[in-house]
């Protein structure tokens, strides 16, 4: 039976979605990789065990409103929300956050209102997922980022006290509830990866908030599937996160059923790639974006997958995986933001 059975789902995900080889990015990777051990002129040929073989996990394309990893999480949430007789959803992020956007889509799909808790001051031009929040009928609310979560309890109890039942949903949808999205996740995964005989050596992505390593954690754990599961930073120095992640996969587990303590040892994370700072974008992202735009046809976003896949690229030629290995970058979506970055990404 799958683990998350017994967990109600409000559906909005297009799912199982695809599985794909990077096949022609592998093997310029890997011809790269050789032209630059052995001089100028190597031909690197076709065959797999020459060259890392990189695949990507398509979550960009979970279907909801531009899609991304924030759609998994939801179908628990809003399943959460509908089961306590809620009408109004309430999260927080940033301005170009693909969580909000993501959340208002489900709202309304569920016939919810939606309020979002934005940091900053509202920008002077409307775009990315700024502008789709808008379009999606979502009240947006402004405060200061360090603010966010004391603003969203005020507008809770304004709500209350105005009749309204509204359901908190904390940043980037990462309790138990919404990281059961993650547990789903991988079993999936470990689905298509049997079926297409493929043993991965690495699952590699963009963590922030938690949530999604949460998920991927606690359901490899419940499925007894040992493969590595590596989140590169966007954000938090490595300590930080691998202690918020064991936490919350340790109630993510306990959640689905599952009980078993992580460590913070337990978690693999990488911190090298925080570049500028939080949705600062910089050489490292940019070339991530366009080569794999250019390769195989995939927009990455500048805050996450940006950064994260430019990560894989770095440790890849670094020589962190060995060639004929396999590794999965889970691609976990936010291309809507890239036209809040048009001038940085032209310039
Ligand atoms: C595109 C994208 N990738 C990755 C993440 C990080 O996921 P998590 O917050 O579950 O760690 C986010 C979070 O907002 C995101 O928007």
């Amino acid at each position: 039976m799958p683990i998350t059975e017994r967990l109600a789902r409000y559906p909005l995900a297009f799912l199982p979605t695809p599985l794909q080889p990077l096949r022609r990015l592998s093997r310029q990777l890997g011809e790269e990789g050789r032209r630059g051990a052995a001089g100028a002129g190597t031909d690197g040929g076709t065959d797999p065990s020459s060259f890392v073989n990189l695949w990507i996990k398509r979550d960009d394309q979970t279907g909801l409103a531009g899609g991304g990893n924030k759609t998994r999480k939801l179908e628990f949430l809003i399943a959460d929300a509908l089961a306590q007789g809620a009408d109004t959803i309430i999260t927080t992020g940033a301005v170009q956050s693909n969580h909000c956007r993501q959340t208002a889509a489900a709202a309304a799909k569920a016939g919810l209102a939606c309020h979002l808790v934005l940091g900053g001051p509202p920008p002077q031009e409307v775009n990315g997922n700024l502008l789709l929040d808008n379009l999606l009928g979502a009240t947006l609310h402004w405060t200061k980022r360090e603010q966010r979560l004391e603003t969203m309890a005020g507008l809770a109890d304004d709500l209350r006290a105005a009749g309204k039942h509204p359901y908190p949903i904390t940043y980037g949808g990462s309790d138990p509830v919404g990281a059961a999205g993650y547990a789903l996740a991988i079993e999936e995964l470990r689905d298509q990866c049997a079926q297409a005989d493929l043993k991965p050596d690495a699952l590699v992505f963009a963590s922030s908030s938690g949530g999604t390593q949460a998920g991927l954690l606690a359901g490899a754990w419940a499925l007894g599937w040992d493969v590595p599961i590596l989140g590169i930073s966007v954000d938090e120095p490595e300590a930080r996160l691998q202690a918020l992640v064991a936490g919350l996969a340790t109630r993510t587990a306990a959640h689905l059923g599952c009980p078993h303590t992580f460590e913070p040892c337990d978690v693999r994370v990488n911190a090298q790639y925080l570049g500028g700072g939080y949705a600062v974008m910089g050489p490292l992202e940019r070339e991530a974006i366009t080569r794999l735009a250019r390769s195989e046809g995939i927009f990455l976003d500048p805050v996450y997958t940006g950064r994260a896949f430019g990560g894989l690229l770095d440790i890849i030629r670094r020589g962190g995986f060995a060639a004929g290995q396999n590794v999965i970058f889970w691609h976990t979506g936010g291309a809507p933001a890239l036209f809040a970055y048009a001038d940085d990404l032209l310039a």
